[in-house]
């Protein structure tokens, strides 16, 4: 076991099925190539899975709590998660209604001494549970499961001020003395809950304001495209285009599906179907599409809405990174496009190799990408000054959210050394000269960093969109690399 491997932790009593549907629906921004592991004794609680259930290549920790609460057990899990770099504890329901079991499993993995991320039902979940009495197979009022992060202070607040008094003597003093083992570990311990579930999969804004900006985002976004294209739109006609990351909705690349392309999709955290938005955003989206293009096939749009879905036929959608892209075939799609997602890839290489593999000799690639730390766009190179280590751990605890500080004539490096050739940089964004010059004194006494003697002319872009095309094959005897 590596140490960058995360562990899911499902508290005991966590319904049979739902791990599966969670890690289905990708809920969950942990990865699903994990092992199981079931504590000694312990096969599988009362209501909760068994490792028969447990698909193939799936990987879950089925945690002792409660009454399983033993040394044993402690000393048994620290020892299997000593490997671990990262823990998601998912607590299946409110501390108030199960305390027992969520505490001491909580207080387990705050002694192991691990960062924690700690997901739970959303308020509409927990609630619907606590009106049912804690009745496992609820769903929210969409049919699904939601978890959102249980915000630390929330979580010492119920943990520290809630009135056990429903619970049976020797459970309250079970939980008193976890409430005083939690108290002193909370203080110390590295507990990691704010803004660590990736943006995709956090609860969407359907509200009227919302879904006006982002159809008006969308609409931009695919207008950029087409303008960039040679001939615009007909160019798209029987083509085959592929967005890397399109983020919490589709609309970009369906809007070149309604002028004819055949279109799919892929993302490391692919959002799903949200019943409150994505029917009001699609909706909203076809009127916009209408007005600026009369005579536009909606069909696509049409289809998505009248299905509740993403059938085939609109689009086909994959929750993968570009790294792991093995699913599409090769030389196979005409145009690849993307926006603000090259700076998140995390393994670079492997996701260059790939989007070579796929796209067609003479295939043309679009992509906008954003050069700036995002932990704080005013500061736009600050992370630069983190030495490789710092600047690995920050990366992998923010899902790659704060990007991955590979510079524009690196990334230009790396698209002409998988075969591409680099047809324009267009940068967009500039770092300001008061910033720049703060910036440099500070960069240049970064030793442990690897750009501390960076050339200063390659830091003032910040933002740009390469447009890039797939070399022809060496062998001018192939039939596709003839005039
Ligand atoms: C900043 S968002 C941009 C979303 C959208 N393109 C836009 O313009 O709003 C980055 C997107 O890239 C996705 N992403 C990040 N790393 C990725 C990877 N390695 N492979 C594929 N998608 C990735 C994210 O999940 C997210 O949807």
């Amino acid at each position: 076991m590596g140490s960058s491997r995360s562990i899911m932790v499902v508290a005991p009593g966590f319904p049979a099925g739902l791990i599966q549907e969670l890690l289905a629906d990708r809920y969950l921004p942990v990865p699903t190539n994990l092992e199981v592991l079931l504590p000694p004794g312990n096969s599988a609680p009362r209501n909760g899975l068994s490792a028969k259930e447990i698909p193939e290549g799936t990987l879950v920790v089925s945690a002792p709590g409660g009454s399983f609460f033993s040394s044993r057990h402690l000393q048994w899990l620290r020892g299997k998660l000593r490997p671990f770099k990262k823990v998601f504890l998912l607590i299946p329901q409110s501390p108030y209604q199960d305390a027992s079991s969520a505490l001491v499993t909580l207080l387990i993995f705050l002694m192991s001494g691990k960062a924690i991320t700690i997901l739970r039902p959303n308020d509409a979940v927990a609630d619907a549970q606590a009106k049912a009495a804690i009745n496992w197979q609820r769903r929210d009022a969409a049919g699904k499961w939601r978890v959102t992060e249980l915000n630390r202070a929330v979580l010492i607040k119920e943990v520290r001020h809630f009135v056990w008094s429903k619970y049976p003597e020797p459970i309250k003093n079970l939980i008193k003395s976890v409430q005083l083992e939690l108290g002193y570990y909370l203080g110390s311990c590295n507990l990691e809950t704010d803004g660590t579930v990736p943006f995709n999969l956090q609860p969407l804004d359907a509200s009227q304001e919302a879904l006006e900006r982002d159809a008006k985002y969308a609409l931009g976004t695919a207008i950029t495209w087409i303008d960039n294209l040679p001939g615009g739109e007909k160019f798209l006609r029987g083509k085959k285009v592929l967005e890397i990351g399109p983020g919490i909705n589709f609309g970009s690349i369906l809007t070149l599906a309604c002028h004819g392309a055949e279109v799919l999709v892929t993302d490391r955290f692919l959002t799903p179907w949200d019943p409150e938005y994505h029917p009001k955003f699609y909706t909203l989206l076809k009127e916009r599409l209408a007005g600026r293009w009369p005579g536009i096939d909606l069909s696509p749009l049409e289809r998505i809405i009248a299905t509740g879905q993403y059938p085939r036929e609109s689009i086909c959608a994959y929750t993968c990174s570009l790294e792991k892209l093995s699913g599409v075939p090769a030389e196979s799609v005409d145009l690849v496009i993307s926006n603000a997602v090259f700076e998140h890839l995390y393994d670079l290489q492997s996701a260059f190799a790939h989007l070579a593999r796929i796209t067609k000799p003479g295939g043309l690639g679009l992509h906008q990408v954003d050069f700036r730390d995002h932990r704080d766009y005013s500061r736009p190179l600050d992370y630069l000054l983190l030495s490789q280590k710092e600047f690995t751990i920050e990366f992998r605890e923010r899902h790659g959210e704060c990007g991955n500080r590979f510079r524009p004539r690196e990334m230009w490096q790396l698209f002409e050394s998988a075969g591409f050739e680099v047809k324009e940089f267009r940068p967009d964004i500039f770092v300001t000269e008061k910033y720049l010059t703060e910036f440099l004194e500070r960069l240049r006494q970064a030793k442990k960093s690897r750009y501390v003697d960076y050339n200063v002319e390659d830091l003032r872009h910040v933002s740009g969109l390469f447009l890039v095309v797939k070399k022809l094959r060496e062998n001018p005897e192939l039939p596709e690399n003839r005039l």
